[in-house]
């Protein structure tokens, strides 16, 4: 045993011996931004906590303004302080920020590239072993192209190549605004790195429930048999958020609710609930499915009165406190035609799913915060209870709660007891918190993880993301040119605008 590892700290004596990892350098691109405050330190950090990092693990920071390493190290013990699921463990995170370290430089300059190779360089040395190396691009997109073309030029993307340890990108969202700027994105990224060294982001998929939603629905016998037209009626998926747009004003109104979220975490959230099986749980595998399924949507409409819905929150009492609308959040223009609310009807067009309508909705300033996808199911045939002031029946419905009290629910119709025939529908509940406890880990830890070994499933391939932004572009450039016209308000705390539910009621249906 070298010395190093004898006097290793136990909670970093893991994940290469378990998991086989090499050891490996994180590089995060814009590190003193606030992604990398909020999710990617604690994410490191928790990961250390259980044990899963590789025994020889680095983290450097990357970013345009000069900041000496130690100020660096202080920065991430604040982050971690105010942004870790758990608490600091002063054991664990000295091992993490012995190994801490951070190179100024601008995206664009090939001089900063040369010195992020020399400091890599000098690690691998003085470790006399080869580091794997991933980098983390936290940066906002203007600057995605130029960081990966020097990584590419800098030789820092082939390091390795053709051996395990070769080096991996994590690129964060949004990836491109429209289907030519996703594909353009794509063909920089083809032009540096092999596809199976790219991890495209999507947190949503890195959350618990997420991945529960996989083991619900093949890991169980008694849904597969329902999961069609033939049972199904229609299926709402719905991300809600109570948060406005806050202080990222100048963000969000170049984006939009069908950019910030529809077009990426709601689809991913339907794609999963879509897809035919895989024939395994490998990356290629499942991402295949989604994207077939992806690629089986039919066209939308995006005309009023149309597949689509969209509104700007206007205000509203939230909380007992009255809340100011879109159109007067600070860095907001008062013509502004972002939409902070978007809803969408789509129809799939294979053998399964035809004819059965997808809703997906998602706003900000909305009623409560849920993100959930609800199966619901036909009504049994000529029932024998028929409706009467004594027989209330509600359709089946299975509604798979994303988040926040994580769980599974399944109406049905029960008796009340008692002489009288009275029915009520009822609720089935599993909570992850009740059965498993609360302490779960954070999307971003999922997913560092399995890019750091190499497991690529819950990431976005390219095709995927060009399949998404080929059905939403039309619908985009259809709002752009309208402009204000078509735009729906919603009070701030409420559930939507008229026009949503006026979707939804072009097929008698309504919003769960
Ligand atoms: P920030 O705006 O905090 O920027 C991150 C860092 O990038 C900054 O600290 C700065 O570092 C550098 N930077 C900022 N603006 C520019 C610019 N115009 N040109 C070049 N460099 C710049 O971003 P976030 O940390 O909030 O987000 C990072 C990425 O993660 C983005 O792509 C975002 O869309 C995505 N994301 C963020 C989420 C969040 O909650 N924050 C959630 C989901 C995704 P320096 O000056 O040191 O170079
Ligand atoms: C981000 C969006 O991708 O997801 C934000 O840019 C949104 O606008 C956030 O608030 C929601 O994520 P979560 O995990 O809080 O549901």
């Amino acid at each position: 045993m070298s010395e190093s590892e004898s006097t290793r700290h136990p909670f970093l004596q893991g994940l290469s011996r378990h998991r086989g990892t090499p050891p490996t350098v994180v590089v995060i691109f814009g590190a003193s931004g606030d992604l990398t405050a909020r999710k990617l330190i604690p994410a490191v950090y928790n990961l250390g906590f259980d044990n899963l990092l590789p025994a020889d693990f680095f983290l450097v920071g990357y970013g345009r303004k000069p900041i000496p390493d130690d100020e660096f190290r202080e920065i991430a013990t604040q982050a971690i302080r105010e942004f870790s699921r758990r608490e600091l463990n002063p054991d664990v995170w000295r091992h993490i920020a012995a190994n801490t370290s951070y190179v100024a430089g601008a995206y664009d300059d090939s001089a900063a590239f040369t010195r992020l190779a020399a400091h890599i360089a000098a690690i691998e040395q003085k470790l006399g072993r080869d580091v794997q190396v991933l980098f983390y691009v936290s940066t906002p997109p203007s600057v995605f192209a130029p960081i990966i073309t020097h990584l590419g030029s800098s030789g820092l993307a082939s390091r390795h190549l053709g051996q395990p340890h070769h080096s991996k990108i994590i690129i964060e969202k949004p990836f491109g605004r429209d289907l030519e700027s996703a594909r353009g994105l794509n063909h920089t990224i083809a032009s540096v790195f092999q596809e199976h060294q790219v991890y495209r982001i999507d947190h949503y998929l890195g959350k618990e429930t997420v991945q529960g939603l996989l083991v619900q629905r093949f890991a169980n016998a008694i849904f597969e048999p329902l999961w069609n037209r033939n049972y199904i009626d229609h299926v709402q998926i719905t991300v809600a958020e109570e948060v406005g747009v806050g202080t990222r004003g100048g963000y969000y109104e170049q984006s939009g609710a069908l950019r910030d979220m529809i077009q990426n975490h709601t689809m991913q959230l339907l794609a999963l609930t879509a897809m035919e099986p895989p024939v395994s749980f490998d990356a290629e595998a499942v991402r295949d499915e989604k994207v077939k399924v992806l690629k089986a949507i039919q066209p939308l409409d995006p005309a009023p009165g149309g597949d689509t819905a969209r509104a700007q929150y206007a205000s509203g009492m939230m909380g007992g406190k009255q809340v100011r609308g879109y159109l007067e959040e600070e860095g907001i223009s008062p013509e502004s035609a972002t939409e902070t609310y978007a809803a969408i009807r789509l129809c799939i067009n294979n053998w399964r799913w035809q004819g059965v309508p997808f809703y997906l909705r998602s706003g900000k300033c909305m009623a409560r915060r849920v993100s959930e996808i609800a199966i619901q199911f036909k009504r049994p045939p000529g029932t024998i209870f028929s409706e009467s002031a004594h027989i209330n029946l509600a359709p089946n419905t299975l509604a798979f709660q994303i988040q926040p009290d994580e769980g599974l629910g399944l109406i049905f119709n029960g008796k009340v007891p008692g002489l009288a025939t009275r029915t009520q529908p009822v609720k089935m509940n599993f909570r992850y918190s009740t059965t498993f406890g609360s302490d779960t880990p954070e999307a971003y830890e999922r997913l560092v993880l399995d890019a750091m070994t190499g497991d690529g499933t819950l990431f976005i391939r390219g095709d995927e993301t060009e399949a998404s932004w080929q059905l939403y572009t039309p619908v985009l450039e259809a709002w752009t040119a309208a402009g204000r016209k078509g735009m729906d308000a919603y009070a701030a705390g409420s559930w939507g605008p008229a026009s949503s539910d006026a979707l939804l009621a072009a097929d008698h249906h309504n919003w769960r």
